[in-house]
């Protein structure tokens, strides 16, 4: 069975996603551990409701070396997934987990990436800048914001009358059916 890490800063619904999808095993997966950097995140309750156990770590514990390459390597993880993850990753992830390190964006990078530039606030530039479509970006992490290898777009239409609230429940739909099935092509 192949382990996945899920690394999440908000309220979780793809990280809730993705462990119901690999839940009963045939997969060949399944969610082993959930960190969060964040102690008031939607995403512990969700992920603790589903019996996943969820590490609520500081951004100091998410840079020690020892600490994560232990709390990982017990657990076998495989491949670490960041769903709305909002700090940065250290280097010593990054190589030891090299190409096992995978992200999703809501936007067609390299459009309406880098720092600053998440959940909503991705949105409201989309609206602002009059965009006919956006959409999702699956990619591997490498130590620059939003620029590893991309593995998966899907694009959404935009409307004129699309609020930033419409475009983030169009892009969350593309999210939640295209994610854990391209987690399960990696794997
Ligand atoms: C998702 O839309 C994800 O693409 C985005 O945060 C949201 C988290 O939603 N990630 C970024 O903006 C990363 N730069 P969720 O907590 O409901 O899964």
């Amino acid at each position: 069975m192949k382990k996945i890490a899920i690394f999440a800063s908000g309220s979780g619904s793809n990280a809730e996603n993705i462990i119901r999808y690999f839940r009963d095993g045939e997969r060949g997966a399944e969610v082993a551990l959930v960190v969060c950097n964040k102690p008031d995140a939607g995403v512990i309750s969700r992920s603790r409701a589903l019996g996943v156990e969820t590490a609520v770590l500081s951004r100091s514990q998410i840079n020690d070396r020892e600490l994560m390459l232990g709390l990982l390597g017990e657990r076998g993880v495989d491949l670490i997934v960041l769903a709305g993850f909002l700090l940065m990753i250290p280097g010593f992830l990054i190589e030891t987990y090299s190409d096992r390190i995978v992200n999703i964006h809501p936007s067609l990078l390299p459009k309406f990436g880098g720092k600053g530039m998440y959940g909503r606030h991705v949105h409201e530039a989309v609206v602002a800048a009059r965009e006919s479509e956006t959409g999702i970006t699956i990619h591997y992490v490498s130590e620059k914001c939003d620029e590893g290898r991309i593995i998966f777009q899907a694009v959404t239409a935009v409307s004129e009358t699309d609020t930033a609230a419409d475009v983030e429940a169009k892009v969350h739909a593309l999210e939640w059916k295209h994610f854990p099935e391209v987690i399960a092509e990696l794997l």
